[in-house]
């Protein structure tokens, strides 16, 4: 079977759901970030600090298209991964897309205790945190909703896992 890509913004789940998912249809599961980590043996907040930005999602399409012809897998997406050059389209054609997509408060919260891994958000304060999400999600929502699926509001990783596992059955 073609391969799952989970989308959506930092903090939306993606990792956790995607290894409950894997493991409910015992599937391999990858996340394109640790993907990249290993390839330049460097955490994610040093190649941006050290390369730039543009120079990350290059290399983040380059990883994202060598999972090509991956099959039974799971991947996790980075947040930003739907959302430069053709990639959600290139995902779309390539495999199952699903955009996880809580509520604004429940980002905030998340991403408030993971941030010093995240270069995008790891010196803002929780209100420069809220106007931040509230901006990049404008921007980025129409790329996430290009997804095959889109599972919305607040949802355990267990019922994100059945509305996939439907969707998949139901094509
Ligand atoms: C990013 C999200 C991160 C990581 C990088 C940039 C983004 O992935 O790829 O820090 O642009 O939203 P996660 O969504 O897994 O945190």
């Amino acid at each position: 079977m073609q391969s799952i890509y989970l989308v959506g913004f930092m903090g939306s789940g993606k990792t956790t759901i995607g290894i409950d998912l894997a493991k409910r249809m015992d599937f391999a599961w990858y996340d394109l970030d640790d993907l990249l980590v290993e390839r330049h043996k460097m955490e994610i907040s040093k190649i941006f600090s050290t390369y730039g930005e543009a120079y990350f999602r290059k290399e983040e399409q380059l990883v994202l298209h060598q999972t090509y012809s991956w099959e039974n897998t799971v991947i996790s997406t980075g947040g930003g991964t739907p959302c430069f050059f053709d990639n959600m389209e290139w995902i779309n054609r390539h495999g199952y897309s699903v955009f996880l997509d809580p509520s604004i408060s429940i980002l905030v919260a998340r991403l408030e205790k993971g941030k010093h891994k995240r270069p995008l958000i790891k010196d803002k304060t929780e209100a420069e945190m809220e106007a931040f999400i509230e901006g990049k999600l404008t921007q980025r929502r129409g790329f996430y909703e290009k997804a095959q699926l889109h599972i919305q509001g607040k949802f355990e990783s267990e019922e994100a896992v059945e509305l996939i596992l439907k969707h998949i059955e139901n094509q």
